[in-house]
């Protein structure tokens, strides 16, 4: 049997803490040191997840382009890893030139198979700042539970993902003012295709934690819709349609997408590299990431479909 065990790809924006090990490194070092002992084949992945706007806010706070940040993250992430003798396969990071490539490839791969759609929505867009406020950049009281301090794209209190103009009370987190409504175009993922094989394939899964089970499964119930895959921000993949020019790639669409990169990128550096397939292609390999419980629905419900 094959293993790729995968470790949540931390934000190059911070320094490596002891709740990320608690939560997702040391368990998943435990279990690949355990798999190996039984003599068992093993990848074990990672690398830092470098889009999205944890990085970008962090690079306006402290004035640097977010290219910055992400270097010196990375370094610091990959080198408090290696003091702790957490030894992944391979550390890649999700602003090198192969993933860009990748993920725009799954994209249109989605897109030509009838999986995107675009349509015109309605953003937050703050009149001072002059800009459109993707998700960290505006928070708000959930919607789903009434917690404060939720952002525009999650509420970290509930782990519920949920159309960003629902969020109550918004403020902009550069200036504190509070945001308009205005009209921009965004290329969604139609999930409701996939229901039925999300429920065949849940239906599998009774050696997950119930609490995760259980948040999919009610997801389920509610029914499935459409989630945007594309932001009007700067920092990002660009979306790679004519189009969609002044579009980055959602940060969760693409993160994900970075176990690949990083297990070919491995490949590459052992000289066979056609050796990522014998992993990602193999019907019987188990694919086990370990996630913190902010990240569940992006592994066990948009993650998925896109590899369905
Ligand atoms: O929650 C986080 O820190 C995310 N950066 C995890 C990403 S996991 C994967 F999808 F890349
Ligand atoms: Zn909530």
């Amino acid at each position: 049997m094959k293993y790729i065990v995968t470790g949540a790809l931390p934000y190059a924006n911070g320094k490596l803490h002891i709740g990320h090990v608690a939560g997702a490194y040391l368990p998943a070092d435990i279990f690949v040191r355990f798999l190996r002992l039984n003599h068992e084949d093993v990848i074990f992945i990672c690398g830092t997840d470098e889009h999205g706007t944890p990085i970008s806010i962090q690079a306006d706070a402290e004035g640097v382009s977010p290219q910055v940040i992400v270097d010196r993250y990375h370094k610091l992430i990959e080198d408090a890893f290696s003091g702790i003798n957490i030894d992944f396969d391979n550390f890649s990071g999700t602003a090198r030139p192969p993933h860009y490539r990748l993920s725009q490839e799954f994209f249109l791969n989605l897109y030509n198979k009838g999986h995107i759609s675009s349509k015109e929505t309605l953003q937050f867009y703050c009149e001072h700042d002059g800009r459109f406020l993707a998700d960290r950049y505006v928070e708000g009281v959930c919607p789903n539970c009434g917690a404060s301090g939720a952002r525009g794209d999650q509420c970290d209190a509930c782990g519920q993902i949920y159309d960003t103009i629902t969020l109550k009370e918004p403020k902009c987190k550069l200036c504190g003012n509070r945001p308009v409504i205005k009209n921009t175009r965004h290329w969604f993922l139609n999930l409701e295709g996939f229901t039925n094989q999300m429920k065949e394939w849940l239906g599998h899964k009774d050696y997950w934690k119930e609490n995760v089970r259980n948040f999919m499964l009610n997801l389920l119930q509610l029914g499935l819709v459409e989630r945007s895959i594309t932001r009007d921000i700067k920092w990002g993949i660009p979306v790679p349609l004519e189009e969609a020019k002044d579009k980055v790639l959602y940060v969760w669409f693409e993160a994900p997408i970075g176990y690949i990169s990083s297990t070919i990128e491995w490949a590459e550096k052992i000289g066979q590299p056609e050796r990522w397939k014998d992993y990602w292609f193999d019907p019987d390999t188990r694919l086990i990431h370990f996630i913190g419980k902010d990240n569940i629905i992006f592994h066990a419900l948009t993650w998925p479909a896109v590899l369905m």
